[in-house]
C-alpha cells in the first residue's frame, strides 16, 4: 500500500504498470464480477471476461455496504499486482437511504442551497456505506414530459438548472473529495440527453449547435466548474454521431472549451452501443472510437479490456490515449486519498449511527415540503384538525413514493399518507380508503407483472370503487391521494399518454359526482396532463415523489403547518399535444399574442391553447402577494453599467408565506433570436401579513450575454424587456437600452 501519492509517484506508478494493467483501470465492473450481487441498472451481457482481466478492473458500480465493499476492497488489493484499489460508484441520485424529492420537486424549491444540504447528506450515508462516487447530478435540460427521465431533472431552464448543477456538486463533494463524508460527483449525461426525439428514451436527438450551447450544454459546465470530479456519456447521438464517440462533442467541447480534465465515463454499455447506432461495424472499433473520443471508463461492456491492448500493440491507436485514461483515473483515487485509505469513510458502527437518523428525516421533510407546488386552491386548503375527510386513492396508504432511481432507498422507511395523518389528527371520523389500484389492467410496467407492482392486494376494483365512493358521500371532505406509479417516471419509461391512470381518473369522477369539496394530492415523476383534474377539484397540490418522509411533508402542508411555496420548474402541458412546451421559446414570424389570437395566420392550435395548463414558475400559496410595477433606476446604461430593477412585494393575505419573485430577460432584436423570456434571477422572500418589502434585481452586462451570431457570448445593444412576477406568464413589464 502506498501513501498519498504525488504527481511524481502517480507518474512512477504508471511507467511500472504493464498495458494490460493500464487498461483494465479503465474497466468498470458490476460487484458480481468480483464476488458480489451488486445492483443491475442496465442491460447485462456477455462480457467476454478473463478471471485475470476481471481481477484488474478499475472501479465496481453497483455495490454497497461497509462491511461488503471492506472486504471486496482487501481481497481485491491482496490481488493487485499493484496493490491498486478499486473505485466504488453507485447512482446516488435524490438521497443514498434516507430519500429526498426527486430532483425535479427539489427544483420546485427554487432553493439549490436546500439541494446542496440533501446531497451532503446523500454523500455522507453513502460514504459511510464505502461509495467513492455517485453518479449525479443529473442535469439534463428537459422539455418533453413524456420522457420518464424528466423527474432526475431540475427542468427546463437553463439558469435554473446551472444553480442546481453547481450546489449538487458542492453537495456531494464539499471542499475535497478527500474529506470524510465527501463523494465524488459525476455530472450527467453529457451531452443533450433530454432532447431525445418525441420524448422516446434513448431516441435520437436532433439539436442546432446553437441550441445545444444555448440551453442544454450551460447546466453541465456549471457542475464541472464546481469541480465535477466526473462527467458520463449520453446514449444518444449528436449530429449523427454518439456522444461516446464523439470527439468534437468530448475533446473539443468537454476538455478543450469546458477545460474538464476529470475522468470520462461512458453510460452503461454505451461504448457498445455504438454498433447498433450504426457507427461502428463492431466492439474492434468501438474501442477505437472511444479511446480517440477521450473516454476513460467503459461502463460494462468489457470492450476496452478485450481490444485496446492489441489495438495499441498493432499501431491503431496510439499508446498516450491509454496513458492518460489510466493516468486520470489514478488521479481520482489519489484525490479520493485511497492509496492512504482504500476503505475512506467506510464503516459499519457509522452505518448504523448515521443512516437515517432524525436530522436526515427532518431534512427529507423540509425538502419535501418546499417541493410541492400548489396548483389550485378555491379556499379549501388548509385542512382543520378533527374534521370529516375521506381519504381516498392508491396513494392514501402507499409506501411507494420514493422515485424510480433511489434505489437503496426502502419502502419500509416510509410513512404512508394514512399514518402521517393518524399521526396528527386521530379523529375517528377521518377514513381511509385505496379505492382504485395504482395502475388498471391497461398499463403494463416493463419487468413487472401483475400487482407486483401494487401496494395493496388489488381486490376486486368494483368494491373498492363503491366502498370509496360511500366514503366519499359520508365526509365534508375528500382528498383524494392520486398519481402515477413510481415506476412510470425514470429511465426507460416514456409514455404517450401523460394523464393520470384510467382506473383511477373512474374513481375520481365518481367521487366527484357525490362530493364536490375535493382536493387531489398528485403524486408523479413527470408533469401530467391534469385538465380534468384541475377542472374539477377544488384545490391540487404536485407533491412529486416526495421521498422518505414525504407522507409527513403532505400533512404538514394540507394542515397548514407549512404555507406551501414551490414554484414549477417544467411546463405543466394543456394535453399530451402540446408538448414539449416551454416558457422560454423564440417568438416566431406570426406570434400568437393577445390582440392578434383571432387571426388566422398565427403560430397557433385550432384546438387547444399555446399556453401551458401550468406555466413554469407558477405555485400558489394560502396567502396572497401583490407584486407592483416594476421599476428602473435608469433607463438605459453601457456594458459597464448596471439598472437595478424593483418591485414592492406585499403580504395582503392573512397568512406568513413565502413567495418567489422571478425575474425574466428577452432581448428584443438580436443577431440571432431570443427567447420570449429568460430567467435571469429569482428572489424567495417570506412575509408576515401585511408585510411589504422591497425585491431588487442587477442588470448588469452579464444578464444580456448570449451565443451570438459571431459564436460568442457577449451582449449586443439595443432594446430589451424585463419581466417580474410571480410566474413566467408574468406582463409586468419595463423598457431599458443597452447602448
Ligand atoms: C443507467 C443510466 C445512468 C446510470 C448508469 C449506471 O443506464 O443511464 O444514468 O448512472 O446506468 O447505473
Amino acid at each position: 500500500m502506498v501513501g498519498k501519492m504525488t504527481n511524481q509517484e502517480l507518474r512512477s506508478l504508471l511507467d511500472e504498470m504493464t498495458l494490460e494493467e493500464k487498461v483494465n483501470q479503465m474497466q468498470q465492473l458490476i460487484g458480481a464480477f468480483l464476488t458480489d450481487e451488486g445492483v443491475v441498472t442496465g442491460p447485462m451481457q456477455e462480457m467476454g471476461l478473463t478471471e485475470e482481466r476481471a481481477v484488474l478492473a478499475g472501479s465496481v458500480l453497483g455495490s454497497y455496504g461497509a462491511e461488503k465493499l471492506k472486504k471486496m476492497q482487501r481481497e481485491f488489493i491482496e490481488k493487485h499486482p499493484h496493490r491498486i484499489p478499486l473505485l466504488f460508484m453507485l447512482d446516488v441520485i435524490n438521497g443514498f437511504r434516507t430519500v429526498f424529492p426527486i430532483p425535479l420537486g427539489q427544483g420546485a424549491s427554487f432553493e439549490p442551497e436546500l439541494s446542496e444540504r440533501c446531497a451532503a447528506v446523500a454523500a455522507k450515508e453513502a460514504a459511510v456505506s464505502g461509495v467513492h462516487v455517485t453518479f449525479a447530478p443529473m442535469v439534463d435540460l428537459v422539455r418533453d414530459a413524456r420522457w420518464g427521465r424528466v423527474m432526475e431533472s431540475t427542468g427546463e431552464d437553463p439558469y435554473l438548472n446551472c444553480l442546481f448543477s453547481a450546489a449538487m456538486v458542492k453537495g456531494f463533494q464539499g471542499e475535497d473529495i478527500k474529506e470524510p463524508y465527501r463523494v465524488a460527483a459525476c455530472v450527467k449525461h453529457f451531452g443533450g440527453y433530454g432532447a431525445a426525439t418525441a420524448g422516446r428514451d434513448y431516441n435520437t436527438v436532433e439539436l442546432s449547435e446553437h441550441t445545444l450551447r444555448e440551453f442544454y450544454l450551460p447546466s453541465y459546465k456549471a457542475g464541472i466548474d464546481a469541480g465535477a470530479a466526473m462527467v458520463m456519456t449520453a446514449f444518444n447521438t449528436l449530429g449523427g454521431v454518439p456522444c461516446s464517440g464523439n470527439k468534437w462533442l468530448m475533446r473539443d467541447v468537454l476538455r478543450g472549451e469546458m477545460e474538464f480534465d476529470g475522468v470520462l465515463i461512458s453510460d452503461w454499455a454505451a461504448i457498445e452501443e455504438m454498433i447498433y447506432h450504426g457507427y461502428c461495424a463492431d466492439r474492434r472499433e468501438a474501442a477505437v472510437r472511444a479511446a480517440e473520443a477521450g473516454v476513460d471508463i467503459d461502463m460494462m461492456t468489457g470492450i476496452y479490456s478485450e481490444h485496446l491492448c492489441s489495438l495499441v500493440r498493432e499501431g491503431k491507436i496510439p499508446q498516450k490515449l491509454v496513458d492518460e485514461a489510466a493516468a486520470r483515473i489514478l488521479e481520482l483515487k489519489n484525490k479520493l486519498g485511497l492509496f492512504e485509505n482504500p476503505y475512506k469513510d467506510a464503516d459499519e458502527k457509522a452505518e448504523k449511527e448515521i443512516i437515517l437518523c432524525e436530522e436526515h428525516k427532518e431534512l427529507a421533510r423540509e425538502a419535501a415540503r418546499k417541493s410541492f407546488v400548489l396548483l389550485k386552491n378555491e379556499d379549501i386548503l388548509p385542512l382543520e384538525k378533527g374534521s370529516k375527510i375521506a381519504y381516498i386513492g392508491p396513494y392514501a396508504n402507499n409506501r411507494h413514493m420514493i422515485g424510480s432511481w433511489s434505489i437503496i432507498g426502502e419502502s419500509k422507511d416510509v410513512t404512508t399518507l394514512q399514518e402521517a395523518v393518524k399521526e396528527y389528527d386521530g379523529n375517528a371520523q377521518t377514513v381511509f380508503c385505496a379505492g382504485s389500484p395504482v395502475l388498471g389492467d391497461n398499463i403494463k410496467l416493463e419487468g413487472f407483472v401483475g400487482n407486483e407492482v401494487e401496494e395493496a392486494p388489488v381486490r376486486d376494483c368494483g368494491q373498492m370503487l363503491e366502498e370509496a365512493v360511500c366514503a366519499a358521500k359520508a365526509a365534508d371532505i375528500v382528498v383524494m391521494a392520486l398519481g402515477e406509479h413510481y415506476l412510470q417516471s425514470g429511465e426507460a419509461t416514456s409514455h404517450a399518454n401523460i394523464q393520470v391512470p384510467e382506473v383511477q381518473m373512474e374513481l375520481f369522477r365518481r367521487v366527484c359526482e357525490v362530493n364536490e369539496r375535493v382536493v387531489v394530492v398528485l403524486f408523479s415523476g413527470r408533469p401530467l396532463d391534469i385538465r380534468e383534474i384541475s377542472g374539477k377539484a377544488k384545490a391540487v397540490l404536485q407533491v412529486w415523489m416526495p421521498g422518505t418522509e414525504g407522507a409527513r411533508a403532505i400533512v404538514d402542508v394540507l394542515y397548514g403547518a407549512y404555507n406551501p411555496s414551490g414554484k414549477l420548474p417544467m411546463s405543466f402541458p394543456y394535453c399530451v399535444g402540446q408538448v414539449p412546451v416551454h416558457y422560454n421559446e423564440y417568438s416566431t414570424g406570426r406570434p400568437c399574442v393577445p390582440g392578434k389570437d383571432k387571426d388566422r395566420f398565427r403560430s397557433k392550435y385550432l384546438d387547444i391553447p399555446n399556453a401551458p395548463l401550468y406555466p413554469f414558475g407558477y405555485g400558489l400559496s394560502y396567502t396572497r402577494f401583490s407584486v407592483s410595477k416594476i421599476a428602473l433606476d435608469k433607463e438605459c446604461m453601457t456594458r459597464d453599467e448596471s439598472i437595478r430593477a424593483e418591485v414592492k412585494v406585499k403580504n395582503i393575505g392573512e397568512r406568513k408565506g413565502t413567495e418567489t419573485i422571478q425575474f425574466y430577460i428577452r432581448d428584443v432584436a438580436a443577431s440571432v433570436v431570443r427567447p420570449v423570456k429568460e430567467l435571469k434571477g429569482f428572489c424567495k422572500i417570506t412575509l408576515e401579513p401585511g408585510e411589504e418589502q422591497t425585491v431588487s434585481f442587477t442588470i448588469d452586462d452579464s444578464k444580456l450575454q448570449f451565443l451570438t451570431e459571431s459564436g460568442r457570448w457577449e451582449s449586443e445593444a439595443g432594446k430589451f424587456e424585463v419581466f417580474a412576477g410571480t410566474d413566467s406568464s408574468t406582463v409586468n413589464c419595463a423598457e431599458f437600452k443597452l447602448n
